[in-house]
C-alpha cells in the first residue's frame, strides 16, 4: 500500500506519480523514498509503462529530505541510513522521467528533479540546495548533478549560499527544458511524456542510457557506446517497424521488441 503517493497509469503507457505528502510540502521522508523506489523498480518490469510523470502540488514538488527524520540520526545512523540505495535505484531506472515542477524544489527536491530526464517547471517553481544553511551539504547529488545541469559558477553560489533560483534561470541555464504556466505544468509533462511513450521503448530506453552515459565518460568513450547501441537496435523488430511506415506514409506500430 503507498501512504505518500498517488499512482495511475495512463492507457497510453505513462505512469503518473504524485507525491502526496502535503502537511510537510512533500518532503521526501524515508517511506515516501521507498514507495518511490518500489513504484519505479515495478514499473521498469511493466511493458505497460512507457514513460513516467512525476509531479508535486501547486506549493511544492518537494521541500527537501525530511528535516525531522534527519535530526534524529547520528553519524552512525547516517552510515547505515538506506536513502542512498533507495536513490541508487531511482538512478537507475531505465525508462524515461518527465518531473513536473510547481512550487518548491528544494534539497532533496531538487535532486529528485535532477533524477529526471527531463524538467518542464511552472514560472512559479524555485529550484535550490539550501543545506548549507542546516549545517550540512547535498547528500543525493546535488552537488555533481548539478554542476553538471547548470554550471560551476551558478551550482557553486546555490551550493554555497542556500539561495534558490527562479524557474526562468533555471531554464535559461539548463536545468529545465521548458516554461509553463504554473496551472499547465503538468498537463504538457503528460503531453511529452505522451509523445516519448508512442516512440520505440527499446530505442527510447537506449537513448536515454546513452544520454546519461555522456556525463560519466569521455566523447571517445561516449561515442563508441553510442555506436553499439545504435547497432544493437538494427537487431529489433521496431526498427524495421519504424522505417518500414516512413517509407509506406503511415504510423509505426511498435510492440518493443
Ligand atoms: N522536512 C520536514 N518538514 C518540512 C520540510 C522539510 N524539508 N519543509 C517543509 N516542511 C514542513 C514544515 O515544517 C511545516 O510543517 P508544520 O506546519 O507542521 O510546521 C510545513 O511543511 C509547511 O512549511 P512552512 O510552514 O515552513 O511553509 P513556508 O511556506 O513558510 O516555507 C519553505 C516554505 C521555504 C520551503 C520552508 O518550509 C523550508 O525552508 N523548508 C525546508 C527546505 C530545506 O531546507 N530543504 C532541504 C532539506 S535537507 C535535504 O534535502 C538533504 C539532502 O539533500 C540529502
Amino acid at each position: 500500500m503507498l501512504n505518500y503517493l498517488l499512482t495511475e497509469t495512463l492507457p497510453n503507457g505513462v505512469l503518473r506519480i504524485q507525491l502526496h505528502r502535503p502537511e510537510a510540502l512533500n518532503a521526501l521522508n524515508t517511506a515516501l523514498l521507498g514507495e518511490l523506489a518500489d513504484t519505479l523498480d515495478a514499473a521498469a518490469t511493466d511493458d505497460a509503462v512507457r514513460a513516467v510523470v512525476i509531479s508535486g502540488d501547486s506549493r511544492a514538488f518537494a521541500a527537501g529530505a525530511d528535516i525531522r527524520e534527519m535530526a534524529d540520526l547520528d553519524m552512525v545512523g547516517v552510515m547505515s541510513d538506506p536513502r542512498p540505495q533507495r536513490w541508487s535505484r531511482i538512478a537507475a531506472f531505465p525508462k524515461p522521467i518527465v518531473a513536473a515542477v510547481n512550487g518548491f524544489a528544494l534539497g532533496g527536491g531538487c535532486e529528485l528533479v535532477m533524477h529526471a530526464d527531463i524538467v518542464i517547471a511552472g514560472r512559479d517553481a524555485r529550484f535550490g540546495q539550501p543545506e548549507i544553511k542546516l549545517g550540512i551539504i547535498p547528500g543525493a547529488g546535488g552537488t555533481q548533478r548539478l554542476i553538471r545541469a547548470v554550471g560551476k559558477s551558478l551550482a557553486t553560489q546555490m551550493v554555497l549560499t542556500g539561495e534558490p533560483i527562479s524557474a526562468e534561470r533555471a531554464c535559461d541555464a539548463g536545468l529545465v527544458s521548458e516554461l509553463t504556466e504554473p496551472e499547465l505544468t503538468l498537463e504538457r509533462a503528460l503531453q511529452v511524456a505522451d509523445q516519448i511513450a508512442k516512440q520505440a521503448p527499446l530505442a527510447v530506453q537506449q537513448a536515454k542510457d546513452v544520454l546519461l552515459r555522456s556525463q560519466e565518460t569521455h566523447l571517445a568513450a561516449g561515442l563508441s557506446y553510442e555506436r553499439k547501441a545504435f547497432t544493437m537496435l538494427a537487431a529489433t523488430e521496431d526498427r524495421n517497424e519504424g522505417i518500414r511506415a516512413f517509407i509506406e506514409k503511415r504510423r509505426p506500430e511498435y510492440k518493443g521488441r
